[in-house]
């Protein structure tokens, strides 16, 4: 049906998985023994950070050499260590007590491995949720009911349920990825049909994720989100209790600023508005009631989705943070600016 489309893209050309889309369910089980010291730490960080004794052993820490980490594998999971490391070490006293600066032994390796991997030295959105599960029976169908978390922070399993609801949105994405690029062949090859049902497959994928973004509601309160969790998400820079930045020993003298791990870096719905937008003007030059109508309920979707999306915000940072979080308002604004915008309002 779509034959007269000759570039068709291949997903893993641009690190995106046909069976788990942005998220990576790879990610490797072990880095080589050399590294084993970031593994046992990392692996035992809850009980560290509750104990208040990550400075304690990750001071004792010899500095390894990042340059023998090969591939991205590696270094996607050094990463994702080191992350998790970092924002325990500074984060271990509470929102008001963070350290100024990390030692040697972790500023060179993560902030040598972001490099690696064109990444802020913060924990990012792949840290907390793309890369950091595998699969319960790896046969079975991939949804929250079957995914585990493998590097965890406090708040026992309401954490870990933020960390399944998460990464059960971005993989209910998944049929979306390949409906948005059979929409563009489809409207290249002014195949209507095709991209009605492209559409309507979208709009559809949009309501799931909806439907699973209220599963927060069940399982995280908004206080373990805010007093525990979201701790260990600040960055460092403007509008963080580190307004100064944060010091990497040994990188370099001054401060660094980078801002850390909300959802927004997701690719899910900008691959939709981006797509969405590009078809607008094709869509409604064209006088096909059924496909300007599969066109409006994925902006409908896109717009419902971001409206359930500002409750969670609201209920989860706004609400608890009664006035303390600087930049509040302009956030909100944001988010509705993006909310109007999918409804083209
Ligand atoms: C408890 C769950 C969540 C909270 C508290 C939350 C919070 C936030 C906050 C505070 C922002 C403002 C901008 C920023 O931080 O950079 C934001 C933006 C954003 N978030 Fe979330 N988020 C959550 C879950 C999700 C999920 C599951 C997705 C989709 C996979 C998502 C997608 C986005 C997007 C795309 C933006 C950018 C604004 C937009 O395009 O509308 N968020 N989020």
């Amino acid at each position: 049906m779509m034959e007269g489309s000759n570039n068709k893209i291949n997903l893993g050309d641009f690190d995106v998985s046909e069976t788990t889309g942005f998220a990576d369910g790879d990610i490797l089980e072990k880095l080589p023994e050399y590294f084993q010291p970031w593994t046992n730490i990392s692996s035992r960080l809850v009980d560290l950070i509750e104990n208040k004794t990550v400075w304690e052993h990750v001071d004792k820490l010899e500095l390894l050499d990042h340059k023998k980490l090969n591939g991205q594998a590696e270094l996607r999971l050094a990463h994702l260590q080191l992350s998790f490391i970092v924002a325990g070490y500074v984060w271990q006293n509470g929102p008001n007590n963070p350290t100024k600066g990390i030692p040697k032994c972790i500023a060179i390796p993560f902030y040598g491995v972001s490099e690696r991997l064109s990444l802020p030295p913060v924990i990012c959105y792949c840290d907390v949720i793309l890369w950091n599960w595998r699969p319960v029976d790896p046969k079975a169908p991939l949804t929250k009911d079957n995914i585990k978390p493998l590097y965890l922070f406090p708040g026992g399993h309401e954490t870990e349920m933020f960390m399944r609801v998460s990464l059960g949105i971005e993989l209910a994405f998944l049929p979306a990825i390949q409906c948005v690029l059979n929409a563009m062949y489809a409207a290249e090859d002014s195949d209507s049909s095709s991209l009605t049902k492209c559409l309507e497959d979208v709009a559809s994928t949009l309501r799931k994720m909806t439907e699973l973004l209220n599963g927060y509601h069940d399982v995280l309160s908004a206080s373990t989100f805010f007093n525990v969790l979201s701790n260990f998400f600040k960055g460092y820079g403007p509008n963080t209790p580190l307004p100064e930045g944060l010091l990497f020993e040994g990188v370099s003298d001054k401060p660094i600023y980078a801002t850390s791990a909300s959802a927004a870096p997701t690719s899910t719905l900008p691959l939709v508005d981006a797509a969405l937008g590009v078809k607008h003007t094709e869509v409604m030059n064209q006088k096909d009631a059924v496909l300007t109508s599969a066109f409006e309920s994925c902006l409908r979707g896109l717009a419902d989705f971001r409206s359930g999306h500002i409750k969670i915000v609201t209920k989860y940072v706004v609400v608890p943070a009664n006035g303390s979080v600087p930049g509040i308002d302009d956030l909100m604004n944001f988010l509705k600016g993006m909310r109007n915008e999918s409804t083209g309002n």
